[in-house]
């Protein structure tokens, strides 16, 4: 069963980045059945590595389209990027050294982000680019 799903409250009618959202609530609801079922540490850990390349590239896409339109609050949407991207590099590379570490913690803290993160940021930029992409 998915705990982590995707709803209609999180679209911002853009199509790829809706898809995009999507992925991310997969990948993370993936995550969260590793923790769930006690997978192995090696399963957990590729899994999260997916979900940072995933995230790398999706940031990079919003990012472009945003400053390809002139979008005003490009800065602020890309510092919160970073943060993000920043916090869960560092819990990466501490999971990847300790095997006793659970992405428990981190799952949660993930699901909270995203959710907030498209419910607040993303959906501020839906009616400037909608029309544009
Ligand atoms: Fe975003």
């Amino acid at each position: 069963m998915s705990l982590v799903v995707w709803d209609d409250s999180y679209c911002t009618g853009i199509k790829t980045f809706d898809e995009q959202h999507q992925v991310l609530f997969g990948l993370i609801d993936n995550l969260l059945a590793g923790v769930a079922e006690n997978r192995e540490h090696e399963t957990v850990s590729n899994t999260l590595d997916a979900l940072l390349e995933y995230t790398k590239d999706h940031f990079a896409a919003e990012e472009k389209e945003m400053l390809a339109h002139a979008y005003p609050d490009y800065e602020e949407h890309k510092k919160e990027h970073q943060k993000l991207l920043n916090n869960v590099v560092a819990y990466y590379v501490k999971f990847r050294a300790d095997d006793t570490l659970s992405t428990a913690d981190l799952v949660r803290f993930l699901i909270d982000w995203l959710q907030n993160h498209i419910h607040e940021m993303d959906k501020k930029y839906a009616p400037h680019l909608a029309p544009k992409v």
